[in-house]
């Protein structure tokens, strides 16, 4: 079935008491709207369109920078989820097929959710994702005659009876393009809010003899965040969730709870996670590898057999190739390193290529930046940089070369030279003993002084 995803987006989120739009606060390193674009994208859509409004710049480029595909469609006054529903019609004008419509501020609803709504599809005009809620406080309620959905009625226009229903409306609905749009075009807003509710097309499609049906989750995936404590709710909910996961595909952690994980995190098998380690955005670490307490990953690839930390920072564009070592305190940002190659203690390597089975010294700088801009470090393989050696890039180090250490590398080495670049010791015999004496009886003078 062809597919486009309309995701609402436009709303204020008043109660989170911020500049950034709601749909735009972070949840395991993603912003809200991007966990609805992720699940979304599970369907696999011909269009994708983002209905924004507060903070509309803001949202399409977060919007963009997830997918740059996506339509961002302002909706310039707030009247209503229906109005902003049918926002969506110039851009799917061409598209043919059943739209979903998803809520930017509704980041847990399951792609086999979706799924099993297309699958409703089939057989109803207009699919609706219900749920039954502990307490149903304000949600819009399901009206049912059988199993069939007549209406959806507004907590504020809901009479007492209609109150008691537990059954409430997750907001996702599932309707061929053509006739959602269509329904959209003939709403009201004569209602205890004056808004265009996207709910009252399924009353619409039932005067046209359409029919309407209800496809059930859990309540937990229907979450939608309102404040900052439920997003930091939603936070802990994500983390326990993605923690069994990995638990599930053979990750070893003794101590679960301090370990994060971002919403794009993939962890092979029998990897090994030590305390507190944290996953921002884009890692993927292979099985077999470790990552060791107290480090920091993002944007990386950690292949099979490499040991990470403890106390690491891989930054974004960190490439470990197969059984490298990144020791404690050593920043890799921007690099690829070669299977075998050892950085294991208090080093930067940034902007860099390295090769196999060389190892990099302690307290060794890729001197990266010029103040203005950025040079790249090549470093071959079987190398020996000694330690403390500064490499002030654009610089290459041949296969199998040595720099000595605590030099400072401005030009290239050949490979299998040693490069050398301090002043050369000189040694003065009992210069020392001298020194001291003099040193002394100045302290000697100073303190009879005072
Ligand atoms: C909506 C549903 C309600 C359901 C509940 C589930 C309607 C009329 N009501 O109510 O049945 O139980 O969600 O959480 O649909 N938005 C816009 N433009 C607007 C208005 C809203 O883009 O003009 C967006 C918001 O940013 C938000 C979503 O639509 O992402 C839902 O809007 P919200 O105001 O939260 O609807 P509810 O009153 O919660
Ligand atoms: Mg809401």
């Amino acid at each position: 079935m062809n597919i486009a995803l309309v995701i609402l987006a436009a709303g204020k989120g008043t109660r989170m008491n911020s500049d950034l739009p709601k749909v735009l606060h972070p949840l395991a390193g993603a912003p809200l709207l991007v966990h609805a674009m992720q699940t979304g994208r599970s369907l696999a859509p011909a269009a994708t369109v983002v209905v924004a409004g507060h903070g509309a710049d803001r949202v399409r480029a977060a919007a963009l920078s997830y997918d740059a595909t996506t339509t961002i469609i302002d909706q310039e006054e707030q009247l209503g989820t229906g109005h902003a529903a049918l926002q969506a019609r110039a851009p799917l004008k061409v598209f043919d097929g059943t739209v979903i419509v998803l809520f930017g501020d509704t980041p847990f609803v399951r792609p086999e959710t979706l799924a099993a709504m297309i699958e409703a599809r089939g057989t109803h005009d207009l699919v609706v994702l219900g749920f039954e809620a502990a307490d149903p406080g304000r949600y819009g309620r399901l009206i049912l005659e059988g199993e069939a959905l007549t209406r959806i009625v507004e907590f504020k226009d809901a009479s007492e009876a209609e109150r008691a229903i537990t059954l409430c409306n997750s907001g996702v609905l599932a309707c061929d393009a053509t006739l959602l749009f269509d329904l959209l075009g003939g709403l009201g807003n004569d209602n205890a809010a004056g808004e265009y509710y996207l709910t009252d097309i399924v009353a619409l499609a039932r005067t046209r003899a359409l029919t309407a049906t209800v496809v059930r989750c859990d309540e937990a995936e229907t979450l939608g965040i309102n404040t900052r404590a439920e997003l930091a709710g939603a936070e802990a909910a994500f983390q326990t969730r993605a923690r069994l996961e990995a638990f599930e595909d053979g990750v070893t952690m003794p101590a679960p709870d301090t370990v994060h994980f971002a919403f794009d995190t993939v962890i092979g098998r029998d990897t090994f996670i030590e305390p507190n380690v944290v996953f921002g955005p884009g890692v993927t670490v292979e099985s077999g590898a470790t990552i060791r307490a107290f480090s920091h990953l993002e944007g990386c690839h950690v292949a099979q057999g490499s040991i990470v930390g403890p106390y690491a920072r891989l930054r974004p564009g960190t490439e470990l190739n197969e059984n490298v070592r990144v020791g404690n305190f050593v920043e890799v940002k921007n690099a690829r390193v070669g299977p075998g190659t050892k950085i294991n203690h208090l080093s930067y390597i940034g902007d860099a290529t390295l090769g196999a089975q060389t190892n990099v010294g302690a307290g060794t700088i890729t001197c990266n930046y010029d103040g203005v801009m950025k040079h790249h470090t090549h470093i071959g393989d079987e190398v020996f940089i000694g330690s403390n050696t500064m490499l002030v890039a654009p610089v290459q180090v041949g296969d199998r070369a040595m720099t000595g250490s605590g030099s400072v590398i401005t030009s290239d080495v050949e490979p299998e030279a040693l490069a050398l670049s301090r002043a050369p010791q000189i040694e003065k015999p009992g210069m020392a003993t001298k020194l001291f004496s003099i040193l002394k009886a100045k302290k000697a003078q100073q303190q009879r002084g005072s």
